[in-house]
C-alpha cells in the first residue's frame, strides 16, 4: 500500500439514486469514524449537487466527464462543470463506458488530462476480458491500455483502478495472486512512466468488492483501496467496507512501529 496510512475508498453508484438515495449517504457521513480513509461516493450527475452539500467527510466524485470544455455538446458534462456542482473527483475509462459507449484510450487520455486540469483528482479504469484472461494476455491488454490512456504528465491527483472485467457485477474476484501480479505490471509501467512519481500514484482494486471480501482484497500489499460498485449503494454495506480499511490501516500502522 503506497498511500500508507491513507487507503481510499470509493463508492461508484452508476445508474442508481434518486433524490431518496440521498438518505443512504447521509447515514455513511453519519456513519464516517474512519479518519485515516479517505471516502469518495460517485453519484450520478444528477445527485452531484445535493449530494456534496450533505457530505463533509466523505468527498464527492462524477462518474465520467466529457474530453474538453467545449465544443457545444449535447448531454455532455464538462470537468470544469462537474468541479462547479462540487465534484473533487471523476472516475474515467470504465469499462462500461470503454465498451458500451465505444470510449477509446485516446478518449480516456483526453477526459484525464482535462479533468486533471480543471482540478478534479482522476480515477483511471483498465481492466481485461474474459476472454483475454482465457487467453492469457490478460497483461498486455491491460499495458496496453494503461500505456494509451493515462495523461502525459502525472499529477498528485491521479488513481489507478484495476478492474478485471469479468469480476464486475458478477460476484468473482481474483485471486489475491492475480491482483499482485497485475498491480505490480500496473506499478512498473507507472515508474517507467512517470520515474519516482509512478510510485506514489495510488493503485486501487475493483470488481465485486464487498463487506464480506473487502478485508481479504485490502490485504494484499499492493491494493492502496477499492473501488466499489453495487455494494457502495447502502449505508450499512459501504460502512462495512471502510471499517475494513481503517483495520487495515491500523494493522499496517502496527507492524511499521
Ligand atoms: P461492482 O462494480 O463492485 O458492482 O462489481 C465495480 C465497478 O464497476 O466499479
Amino acid at each position: 500500500m503506497i498511500t500508507g496510512d491513507s487507503p481510499l475508498v470509493v463508492g461508484n453508484w452508476k445508474m442508481n439514486g434518486t433524490e431518496s438515495a440521498l438518505s443512504e449517504l447521509g447515514a455513511m457521513e453519519k456513519g464516517m469514524v474512519y479518519p485515516g480513509v479517505k471516502v469518495v461516493i460517485c453519484p450520478p450527475a444528477t445527485l452531484i449537487i445535493p449530494a456534496a452539500a450533505i457530505a463533509k467527510k466523505i468527498e464527492i466524485g462524477a462518474q465520467d466527464c466529457h474530453a474538453g470544455e467545449g465544443p457545444a455538446f449535447t448531454g455532455r458534462l464538462s470537468p470544469s462543470m462537474l468541479f462547479g456542482a462540487g465534484a473533487r473527483w471523476v472516475i474515467v475509462g470504465h469499462s462500461e463506458c470503454r465498451a458500451l459507449a465505444g470510449e477509446t484510450d485516446d478518449i480516456v487520455r483526453g477526459k484525464a488530462e482535462r479533468a486533471l486540469e480543471a482540478g478534479l483528482a482522476v480515477i483511471l479504469c483498465v481492466g481485461e476480458p474474459k476472454e483475454a484472461r482465457d487467453r492469457d494476455v490478460e497483461k498486455a491488454v491491460v499495458l496496453s491500455q494503461l500505456a494509451a490512456s493515462i495523461p502525459r504528465a502525472v499529477g498528485a491527483r491521479l488513481t489507478i483502478a484495476y478492474e478485471p472485467i469479468w469480476a464486475i457485477g458478477t460476484g468473482v474476484t481474483p485471486t489475491s495472486k492475480q491482483i499482485e501480479v497485475m498491480h505490480a505490471l500496473i506499478r512498473d509501467a507507472l515508474t517507467d512512466h512517470y520515474g519516482d512519481a509512478g510510485r506514489c500514484v495510488p493503485i486501487l482494486y475493483g470488481g465485486s468488492a464487498n463487506a464480506a471480501n473487502a478485508a481479504q482484497l485490502l490485504a494484499t500489499d499492493s491494493v492502496d483501496g477499492l473501488l466499489v460498485g453495487g455494494a457502495s449503494l447502502t449505508a450499512d454495506s459501504f460502512l462495512s467496507i471502510v471499517d475494513a480499511a481503517a483495520a487495515r490501516r491500523e494493522q499496517r500502522l502496527s507492524l511499521a512501529t
